[in-house]
Order: structure tokens, then sequence, then C-alpha cells
């Protein structure tokens, strides 16, 4: 058994900011960072278009960032935390700087800024069209130079340990004792108790298959807490990205940035029509949510499988500037951006629910601490908007920092049993475990996508409890590895996601039931 003072599990932007806060704060505690496969792979990796931050004041305010989130979030955000995020931004972002993490100047040396969907101002601060990818290199790079810290690549989280798993006297409320953790590498099973546990792991993308998510994106921190019996609010809200790259296979989906609609490129359908004119004012830079829905909306009305982003009229040198990565990959595909347009359709893309916290990232089991995109702020509302996650990420990570750094938890001296996987054995049915991902993952996308109705969720909730029947089975007789667990996994998340689903009873951002009794003709 390992024993630490803080667990964190998960090395993306959420996990890694506070560990170095509290790291370097607390030379003589210990830190053990878990994450599952290489230590970089991570949603945050992937960040394109840059963090939100109300820098240039002349233009823009805090009140107008405030305004463009609590619209996009339609009418679900908490105000007090989005007052609280985007005030605090500044001083986060300006953190990610002294460690080291590169961003664009302008020709002025000032910061140069990026705008993107539901944003009323240029304000998206931002490396390239790989800003996640910067920010995870430098926070990395700093976490190797802290000799308090462990971190254990492929080490992949099962489950945390609560009192369920304890021989003590159960209690009102529940506590979080550490995690069970399965090495990747050797397929041991270690136990980890510490004092306090930070879940930081990030989306659910692969519930869908079709997604911009990285094959982590699995929502094994949601259905841990699950388990665990923490409180879980708004898994309704998933938000689609209007423009993934259009693929014929299921997986990873390339992003193209919204920031290149907000550098200036149109939305098309096959015929050449603009189509977003006809829906709202913002057209191109409406909300993410209007904007994947409209783009269903066309789909479906013409039977096409993808639109196009027309990129023609932009200044291509400028372009490949801002934009390199997707200038390159398009160029790999055989895309001339000065004369093709690039398909695209909408994929899963971030949740704007999770594991609900309050505003030092406690959840409502005790001593564990949720942080990201796993979490339930109350900044997303019902729709996230554009690059303001990174932001709640950094903002959230201090805030528990700030709350640890004040509040000591006290060590509880309990006894853990070791992982008990008395009667499993290594299991010959390992195809059933793909079988099962393919029907879950078309399950989601057919029943459970963009625009849902009660029959399709009812129809799904049946179908989901088949899958699940076969592979709690399968679980319960097999000796564990990350695929069967990431599998289970995500099957707690549908469930999550359908039922919280057959609760809302009104349209709202990134949630359109067609059942609903206000029916929104976009
Ligand atoms: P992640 O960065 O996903 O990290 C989660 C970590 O947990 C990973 O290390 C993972 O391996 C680990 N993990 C998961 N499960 C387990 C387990 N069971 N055991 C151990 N470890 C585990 N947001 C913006 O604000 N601006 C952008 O420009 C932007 N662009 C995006 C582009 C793409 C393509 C994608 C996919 C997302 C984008 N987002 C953007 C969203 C943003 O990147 C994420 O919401 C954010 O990075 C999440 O950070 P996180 O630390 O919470 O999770
Ligand atoms: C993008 O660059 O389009 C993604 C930004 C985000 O998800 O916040």
């Amino acid at each position: 058994m390992i024993k630490t003072n803080y667990l964190i599990i998960g090395s993306g932007v959420a996990g890694l900011t506070f560990t170095v806060k509290i790291a370097e704060k607390f030379p003589n505690k210990s830190i053990t960072i878990v994450t599952k496969g290489d230590e970089d792979e991570s949603n945050t990796k992937y960040a394109q278009g840059g963090v939100a931050v109300v820098l240039d004041t002349k233009e823009d305010s805090f009140q107008k960032h405030i305004e463009d989130t609590l619209i996009a979030g339609d009418g679900l955000c908490d105000e007090s935390v989005v007052e609280m995020v985007i005030k605090e931004g500044p001083k986060r972002f300006m953190e990610l700087i002294l460690w080291g993490a590169n961003f664009d100047l302008d020709s002025q040396g000032n910061f140069d800024l990026g705008k993107e969907g539901g944003h009323s101002e240029y304000r998206v601060v931002h490396h390239k069209d790989i800003t996640g990818y910067e920010v995870e290199r430098a926070l990395l790079q700093r976490i190797h130079q802290l000799k308090n810290v462990t971190l254990l690549p492929h080490h992949f989280a099962i489950d945390l340990i609560t009192e369920h798993h304890l021989n003590i006297q159960k209690s009102e409320s529940i506590s979080c004792f550490g995690a069970y953790i399965l090495n990747e590498k050797t397929n041991a099973v270690i136990t980890i108790n510490s004092e306090n546990t930070l879940l930081a792991s990030g989306g659910i993308g692969r519930v869908y298959g079709h997604t911009t998510n990285p094959i982590i994106a699995t929502g094994d921190g949601i259905a841990m807490a699950y388990r665990a019996k923490a409180a879980i609010k708004d898994m309704e809200f998933i938000q689609f990205h209007p423009t993934a790259l259009y693929d014929t296979e299921v997986g990873s989906s390339f992003l193209i940035s919204e920031a290149v609609r907000g550098f200036g490129a149109y939305l098309r359908d096959k015929k050449g029509n603009r189509f977003m004119l006809n829906y709202d004012e913002r057209a191109e830079l409406a909300s993410r949510d209007i904007v994947s829905q409209c783009i269903d909306k066309e789909l479906k009305k013409s039977g096409d499988s993808h639109v196009f982003l027309d990129c023609t009229h932009l200044n291509i040198n400028d372009f490949k500037n801002h934009f390199p990565t997707i200038y390159k990959k398009c160029k790999s595909l055989y895309i001339d951006l000065t004369k093709d347009w690039i398909p695209v359709v909408p994929a899963s893309h971030y949740l704007c629910g999770g594991i609900i916290v309050d505003k030092d990232g406690r959840t409502s089991i005790k001593n564990l601490f949720s942080c990201g995109e796993v979490s339930r702020t109350g900044l997303h509302g019902a729709n996230r908007l554009a690059s303001n996650s990174l932001l709640e990420a950094l903002v959230y990570a201090h805030n528990i920092f700030k709350y640890l750094s004040k509040n000591n938890t006290k060590s509880i001296q309990v006894e853990i049993p070791k992982w008990n996987d008395k009667g499993t054995q290594i299991s010959k049915e390992h195809i059933l475990i793909q079988h099962n991902l393919n029907e879950l993952q078309a399950l989601m996308r057919n029943y459970v996508g963009i625009v849902r109705s009660n029959n399709r969720l009812t129809k799904a909730i049946t179908k989901l409890n088949v899958i699940y029947n076969e592979i709690e089975d399968l679980y319960k007789t097999s000796k564990i590895n990350t695929s069967l667990c990431e599998l289970r996994n995500m099957i707690n998340v549908s469930h999550l996601i359908i039922s919280q689903s057959l609760l809302r009873k009104e349209n709202k951002g990134g949630y359109y039931n067609i059942d609903n009794f206000k029916f929104i003709e976009h």
C-alpha cells in the first residue's frame, strides 16, 4: 500500500495545475499523480482555440465576458460562479506564463486575441492552434522539477475507496480514503491511501465514438464518483462541437477549431448556401449548441453526411501562421484551402455537467475534490462558452489549493483491505468488450445525440440494460484490465446521460428534446 498526502487522478491541466501549487507550497508533503496511458495524454493536449480571458480592458470588460457566458449557458449558469471565474481569470492565466507557457503576441507585443462562437469580443489567448499542447508541456516540465511529486503514468484508477470498502462503522456522510489503482504494465492492483483525493480525470467524449476527444476520455472519474454515491448533475448537457473534420471511420475526429470561424470562415451546405444566416444573426459565430443543432437540422433535411467550412476568401499566409496544424492536416488530405472547402460534421466534444462541486472544489464526499471537465461547477450551465474550460480548470485548481492550504485534513488510521479478485479468471471473451463498446457507442449516437426524444431515450435505457448486464457478468468473473473497466465506466456514464435527459422537461442550451413543450424552431 502507498500512503500519500494528496492523490491526484489525472494529468491534464486540472490535475497538474493543482499539483504544482500544492507541491511548491508544502515541500514536505507527498503528492502522487496517477494517470492512465502516457503522462501527457489528455483532452488538454488537444485544446486548439485557447483560453478565454479578459486582458484588453479598452475594448473588453469582465462584464461582457460574464454576459457572453450567461447567454451561452441559456439561463442555467450559477452567476456567482461565472463572476468569480472570469474575474480570477487574468491572475491564473499569468501564472501559466510564469511557469513557462508561451502564448502568441501581436505585432505590438500584446497578447494576440482570437474570437470564437458566442464571444462578443476578441479575448482568446492562444499558442498557434496547439494551445493545449503548450500548456501541458509547460506544466509537465514544472512537475518533473518537483521532488515531492511522484508521477505514475500507465496507472489506471479503478475505484475510489470509501467506508463501503472498510470494516468500520458506517456514518451518515461518506469519506474518501484513496483509490484502487491498476498498474497497466504489470496488471497488479495497488492501494493508494491518501488524506485528500483530487479527481481530475477529464471528460466522456468516447461514449459517443464520434468525438474530438482522445481515447482517454471515457468518463472514469464520473463513474467512480457515481459508484461512490457522489452527487452528479447536468449530465444531459453534452456539447457537440460543430466542426469536426468529416471522417467515415468511427473514432477520434480531428478538430477544426471554432477560432477558424472567428477568423472569418463560412459554413456552407454542398450547394454553397451559407445556411447559418437563416438561423441566427451571429451566423457562424452563434454559440456552439445553436450551430450544431442547425447543422444537424440541415443534414437531416438534405440527407447529406456533412457540411463544409469555406476558408477560400481568407488570407492564406495569415491562416497558415495562426493555424499551422489545421493547415498541415488539410494539406495531408489534399484539401487546398485556397480552393477547397473542408468537410465538417458535429462530434461530441465536452461534458458541461459532472460531479457537483462548491467554489472550493469540494464534492459531496469528504476529502474528495474534483476539478476540470469531470466537475460541475455551475460555470457552463446548459452550454459552455468556447475556451472557458481551460480557464475554469486553472481557477478551480487554485481554489482547491487555497482551501487545502488552510484546512488541513487529519490523517485517519484505517485498515484498507487489498483489492479482492478471488474467483476471477483471465477472460477468453475479450471480443465481448469490443463488441459491446461498438453497440454502446452506436446506441448513444443514434438514440441520445444532438436531438433527442422521449421515445428514443426510453428505448435507449432498455438497450443499455442488456449491455450493462453482459458487462457486469464479465466484470465479476474476469481479471480486470483497462478496456473492461473503461467500458463499464462508459455504461455508467451513459446511464447518467440518459436518465438525467429524461428528467429535463425544457429545452435548454445543448439539450434538445422534440417532445419538450418549448419546441424551438431554429
Ligand atoms: P484532461 O485534460 O482530459 O485530463 C484528464 C486526465 O485524467 C488524463 O491524464 C487522463 O489520462 C486521466 N485519466 C482519466 N481517467 C483516468 C483513470 N481512470 N485513471 C487514471 N487517470 C485517468 N477548452 C478550452 O478552454 N479551450 C480550447 O481551445 C479547447 N479546445 C479543445 C479541443 C479539443 C480537441 C478537445 C478535445 C477539447 C478542447 N477543450 C478546450 C476542452 C479542454 O481541453 C478540456 O475540457 C480540458 O483540457 C480538460 O482538462 P482536465 O484536466 O479536466 O482533463
Ligand atoms: C476550439 O478550438 O474550437 C475548441 C475550443 C473549446 O472547446 O473551448
